[in-house]
């Protein structure tokens, strides 16, 4: 039994009232993340408790007391007042999982900024939509991403700084840049925290759908709630543990429980900016005394693959709590991780929209392997029938997942969005777009995506930007892009392609094509193979038929066919 009480003790008369008083809040107070996640563990007298553990590429490290993170970000807020940043104007942040990354988002949020983070492998094309698209005032980045922002900022009328964090200084500023170094900065003791209240918008995060350009989603401050009480009853993270989400806070994970979840329950984060190896990963744990580990099912199972000796070169036992989220977990990932952590990881599931852990493993509570778990308390779920939009009675079908509106973190709109924002929800009920089937037990086993995004080792990349991206390329005459099965990744992206009179679809033309991918968007969206076809399958109207294409990829049955153009 969990020492947070068991589910059904949990679910009985839940009001999410029970968050609001252990944060002190009441409707109509002021709340601001950014200072609830450092100001207030401070009041409550734990200044000089570890907020921060950062181990860099090179082997350096960096640590952090709650009292440092308080003015740190107080330096960070200051220094973008003194720009001219206004409430609710975007301020991206583009960085590796560098300190300032952390330490800047919440200063974005103390001065009732919007934080916009972005993934920093995103070349320019993908960085270029989502600036244009939220209007953004400012960048916060690192000298290595600068040339990319430098390029499209002719076509960035509202960007109006590059805040770099590690500026050579024998190097010249150009207009608008400015050189900010927080490690040889005097810090801000005292900030005026500007007064945020529940609907203030907060974060900014830009994912991908099947049609058209990302869409930006907009949180509010009181999404807090939600990550709070998600963070301490699915995840069991206390006051006295050692953290670690392994997820870049250039995605939502890397947000609500890489930033906000452990800090705003003063426990100690650990940050490892050091891409994967298992070596690597297991001797970070071990070093660090890491207790509660948050990670995604690509990244276990590559530790699978990486095997069990060299685990036990290793002393794990501080770890206490493991869970997942991203992708579905395989019943053999957590099979393996009882077996060889002693402790299963516990599948949670939600989505860039939804803010926080929807359905979840809990704590003590039985785990049946392969199922994503319950609701959390407070949150109603169904599946619901694909025509009707009714929630199924029969257990054991398969719908469309339905969220009853209104629980704390959800978002309240997709950035310039609002038709596209509209349609997500039918009858009532808000459609993350997934499909799932409901067991006798109430326990949901997910069955797959509604749409043709494809989620590559648990990020989602939009079919649209890479077909877009792909018909910028000189050669590439056509495109379809969907997804391939793959063991570690799950899924990949492959791209078809035909090619304009002249060029040869060879290896050298494939990966000319690939580097193109991924310089513009990023390396997740680059497509792990190319295949040359002298034409796309398109029904009668010319739109082409993904769906031919990846159920040919998967083996699957091609099903209707009869709207093909040449059958
Ligand atoms: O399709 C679902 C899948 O990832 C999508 C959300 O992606 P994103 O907005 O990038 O957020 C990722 C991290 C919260 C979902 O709509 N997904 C997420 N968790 C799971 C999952 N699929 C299966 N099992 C999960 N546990």
């Amino acid at each position: 039994m969990s020492h947070i009480g068991s589910y059904e003790e949990r679910i009985k008369d839940f009001s999410w009232a029970i968050a609001e008083k252990e944060l002190d809040y009441k409707e109509g107070d002021m709340i601001n993340i950014g200072w609830y996640c450092s100001d207030r563990i401070c009041k409550m007298g734990k200044s000089s408790k570890l907020a921060l553990i950062w181990e860099g590429l090179m082997g350096q490290e960096r640590k952090l007391t709650y009292d440092d993170l308080r003015k740190t970000s107080n330096t960070v807020g200051a220094m973008l007042r003194k720009l001219g940043i206004k409430p609710e104007d975007r301020v991206c942040l583009f960085m590796d999982k560098i300190p300032e990354l952390y330490i800047g988002l919440l200063g974005v949020l103390k001065i009732g900024a919007i934080a916009q983070p972005l993934f920093s492998a995103f070349g320019d094309e993908s960085l270029f939509v989502r600036l244009e698209n939220a209007g953004t005032s400012a960048i916060i980045t690192q000298k290595k991403h600068a040339p990319k922002v430098r390029k499209i900022l002719d076509r960035l009328p509202n960007l109006k700084h590059m805040i770099i964090v590690d500026f050579d200084p024998s190097k010249e500023l150009q207009p608008g840049e400015v050189a900010f170094d927080l490690w040889n900065t005097p810090w801000v003791d005292e900030l005026e925290i500007h007064p945020t209240y529940a609907e203030s918008p907060s974060i900014l995060h830009y994912t991908s759908g099947t049609t058209g350009q990302p869409k930006g989603v907009k949180h509010v401050h009181y999404s807090l709630i939600s990550q709070y009480l998600t963070t301490k009853w699915v995840l069991d993270v206390q006051e006295d543990d050692i953290y670690w989400c392994t997820a870049d806070p250039g995605w939502v994970t890397g947000t609500s429980y890489g930033i906000i979840g452990a800090f705003c329950m003063g426990a100690t984060q650990c940050v490892m900016d050091v891409g994967f190896s298992a070596e690597a990963w297991y001797k970070f744990i071990e070093k660090h005394r890491i207790t509660m580990w948050y990670s995604a099912p690509t990244a276990i199972r590559s530790l699978m693959k990486a095997g069990d000796e060299i685990i036990k070169k290793y002393d794990l036992s501080c770890l206490r709590h493991l869970a997942s989220v991203g992708e579905p977990l395989n019943s053999e990932a957590v099979i393996w991780s009882e077996r060889v952590f002693g402790k299963p990881f516990l599948d949670t599931y939600w989505q860039t929209e939804t803010g926080s852990i929807m359905i979840s493993n809990y704590p003590g509570m039985k785990i049946k392997p392969g199922s994503m778990g319950k609701p959390f308390p407070g949150i109603t779920a169904c599946v619901l029938d694909t025509k009707t939009f009714l929630p199924i009675e029969e257990t054991g079908k398969i719908g469309l997942i339905g969220f009853k509106p209104g629980w704390p973190s959800m978002m309240r709109m997709y950035w310039n969005n609002e038709e596209t924002y509209k349609n997500k929800f039918k009858n009532g009920w808000y459609l993350p777009g997934d499909r799932s089937s409901i067991d006798n037990e109430g326990y949901f086993w997910f069955v797959g995506r509604d749409d043709d995004v494809i989620n590559t080792g648990g990020h989602l990349v939009s079919p649209f930007e890479v077909e877009s991206a792909l018909l910028e390329n000189e050669m590439v005459a056509e495109s379809a892009v969907v997804s391939k099965p793959d063991d570690i990744n799950m899924e990949v992206v492959k791209a078809f392609v035909t090619l304009k009179p002249g060029f040869e679809g060879n290896k050298d033309t494939e990966l000319m094509i690939m580097n193109f991918i991924r310089k513009k968007l990023s390396p997740l969206a680059m497509p792990q193979e190319i295949e040359f076809v002298p034409n796309l399958p398109k029904t009668r109207s010319g739109k082409i038929m993904r769906r031919i294409l990846k159920a040919k990829e998967w083996g699957e049955e091609i099903g209707d066919t009869s709207t093909l153009e040449d059958d």
